[in-house]
């Protein structure tokens, strides 16, 4: 048994409402706090001083200044599983070059295909750890990552097993989902149907047979897959046992509505989502999952946060790093900003970085994963907007 603190407040953001708005009034704030930690879990968290004399025998893990303790985030989208850079099409794109112009120039999703095939497993194994624990440095303690640059055979397997491995070499918990379907490759001999045919019929058996992912994704949009073929696609890997979630309304409404008739734990990007779109999510059970990050990298409107709480959703705010829409990658910094614009409330952000992107996830976890920031007042963090970094973070109770 262990006791961190004394903090000068301790934020647990439990017992929040699981979707639609919350105040800062509905946060639970524990003054002089410390976490009890039993083999990496939170026992509980309470008064410092009551809980040493209730546990004399705890080794005490002792903090010396003024601190406000959060749980660790969840980023429940990224992309950090890749190799190269796109810093040719992001000079374009604020020189105000458009998407054809990119993609003519060889620029795009298949530049990084490209670059991504091109390089070994221990390279992506290496870049995705250093990312990673660039992430955990800032507090990100659970990271989902994509497969997506790949796209074929070999190379989907190689970035899923690169990520594997990358989860045994940083302490950040990574948890892996296949994007074959990001776009349809463009050495792929047939059309998307068959594309997705292939994912289903040879790709999706062998991850399952090696374990190396539970989730399944796709990128619904005009550009990548129409709502026709990714309908029976989604549901074909449901029936196969898979979760899901939906790279949704990007740039054209339509996706959110596939992910939620197809029962996806999240719909992502939503940026292009309508007032129906919004009152279909809300009433779902499919986390709305908002990705600042791309708006910023793309230089377009942020996602309809504020009126998916007020229409009752489930928001999470994820990073979508990436290395073409989202190069940048600091998720406290994305979500501070976009609460400015939005006017999300600490505990909506709080909220959406924690037990709303866990529930995107499909995963509750009582890890002892925490975030200690050098202030003494919770709304210091957001008021910095991304600057004030965490001091210390532990992984499983453990100090990182
Ligand atoms: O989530 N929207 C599609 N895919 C990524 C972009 C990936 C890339 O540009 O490399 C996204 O923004
Ligand atoms: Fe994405």
């Amino acid at each position: 048994m262990k006791i961190i603190g004394p903090f000068t407040q301790i934020l647990p953001l439990t017992g929040l409402p699981e979707k639609g708005p919350i105040s800062d009034e509905q946060l639970t704030i524990i003054p002089n706090g410390g976490v009890l930690v039993d083999a990496g879990d939170i026992v509980t968290c309470g008064d410092f001083e009551e809980l040493r004399k209730a546990h004399p025998t705890a080794e005490i893990d002792k903090i010396d200044e003024p601190m406000v303790l959060l749980p660790g985030f969840v980023d429940c989208h990224t992309h950090i599983c890749f190799a190269g850079t796109r810093s040719r099409d992001y000079a374009m794109r604020i020189a105000g070059k458009s998407y054809l112009d990119i993609a003519r120039a060889g620029g795009g999703i298949w530049d990084s295909v490209t670059k991504t095939r091109a390089a070994t497993d221990t390279e992506l194994m290496e870049n995705t750890v250093a990312r990673a624990n660039r992430h955990l440095r800032e507090g990100v303690t659970t990271i989902e990552v994509k497969s997506g640059y790949g796209l074929d055979m070999a190379s989907e397997l190689k970035m899923l097993r690169a990520i594997r491995t990358a989860d045994q070499y940083t302490p950040a918990a990574l948890v892996t989902t296949c994007l074959a379907a990001h776009i349809r490759p463009k050495d792929f001999d047939g059309d998307e149907k068959a594309y997705l045919r292939w994912i289903l019929n040879d790709l999706l058996p062998v991850l399952k047979e090696e374990r190396l992912t539970e989730r399944v994704d796709i990128f619904v949009e005009e550009t990548a897959f129409s709502f026709e073929a990714s309908r029976p696609f989604l549901a074909a890997a449901k029936a196969m046992g898979f979760q899901l979630t939906v790279h949704a309304d990007q740039f054209t409404s339509g996706g959110s509505a596939v992910a939620v008739e197809a029962g996806a734990l999240s719909a992502d990007h939503l940026e292009a989502s309508n007032a129906e779109d919004i009152r279909r999510l809300a009433a779902s059970d499919t986390v709305a999952v908002v990705l600042p990050g791309a708006s910023m990298g793309l230089g377009m409107k942020y996602a309809p946060a504020r009126q998916l709480l007020d229409a009752g959703a489930c928001v999470a705010i994820a990073s979508d790093w990436n290395p073409g829409s989202a190069p940048m990658g600091d998720l406290l910094m994305q979500a501070a900003v976009m609460s400015a614009a939005e006017r999300l409330s600490a505990a909506e952000v709080f909220a959406a970085l924690t037990i709303r992107a866990s529930k995107a996830l499909g995963i509750r976890s009582s890890a002892a994963d925490l975030q200690a920031y050098p202030c003494s007042d919770y709304r210091e963090i957001l008021y910095q907007q991304g600057k004030l970094k965490p001091s210390f973070v532990w992984k499983n109770g453990e100090r990182i």
